[in-house]
């Protein structure tokens, strides 16, 4: 007996272009990296958390304390700019800076060098590098918008500033710190208008992606439907 073949579906996978990667974007707090990276174990692809790229950026302009207005250090710390990405760990120069690109000081400078047009330039090139041979989930604020426009699958991941102050909320308290709501979520707020704002590539969901609002949904249940939602497409 001969299988019966499936009816063609329509959709963008399915069109030559379109690259067989995963983009989620969103704002700070909503849970991307943790998805992103369940999402791309389950499908047994690699991921990309472009966030931290940005912030290991920021770490190496701290580091040497060049100024966002001195175009001419700036551009040679880019140029010098040796950043990678391994099972989930981010290295600046071959050091493994996972855990100093989380700090305070790196906090508060990721948003205006992530701000910065010349920065962004070099690291959108390197991500599509990173990406374009495909099966890649790759998360950020401009993934389905700028660096990856032929993604296959663009999610736009929300949830309301409360429900995203109080998972951060529990996450600094888990971590041993004394968190206070309030802050949290004044906290968020500022990246959040400092993100949609800026000029250079704002965090807003591409025209073809589909948004998913996780303030009443567990992990797992993202997870399950991203997905889903990437393999009826697919
Ligand atoms: O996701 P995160 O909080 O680690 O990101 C750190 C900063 O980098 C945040 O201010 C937003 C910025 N960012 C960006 O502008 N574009 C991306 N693709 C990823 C992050």
């Amino acid at each position: 007996m001969m299988a019966r073949r499936a009816p063609a579906q329509q959709n963008v996978c399915m069109s030559a272009s379109a690259l067989p990667l995963i983009a989620i974007d969103g704002p700070s707090g909503v849970g991307k990296s943790t998805t992103a990276r369940r999402v791309a174990e389950h499908l047994g692809w690699q991921y990309l958390d472009t966030g931290a790229m940005y912030r290991a950026a920021a770490l190496a302009v701290l580091r040497a304390g060049v100024s966002l207005e001195d175009r001419a250090a700036l551009e040679s710390l880019l140029f010098g700019l040796d950043l990678a990405q391994e099972a989930g760990r981010m290295f600046l120069s071959g050091e493994d800076v996972s855990e100093a690109i989380r700090s305070q000081e790196v906090t508060h400078l990721v948003t205006p060098v992530s701000a910065d047009a010349r920065v962004r330039e070099v690291l959108v090139k390197q991500q599509r590098h990173i990406g374009a041979s495909g099966r890649w989930v790759v998360d950020g604020r401009d993934i389905g918008t700028v660096v990856f426009t032929n993604a296959c699958c663009k999610i736009f991941l929300t949830a309301s500033p409360g429900a995203r102050a109080q998972r951060r909320f529990l996450e600094l308290q888990a971590k041993g710190q004394l968190p206070v709501l309030e802050e949290v979520l004044a906290d968020l707020q500022r990246r959040d208008t400092a993100d949609s704002t800026r000029a250079a590539s704002p965090l807003r969901k591409a025209d073809d992606a589909v948004a998913l609002d996780s303030s009443d949904l567990s992990l797992d249940q993202v997870v399950a439907w991203i997905v889903a939602r990437h393999q009826a497409h697919s």
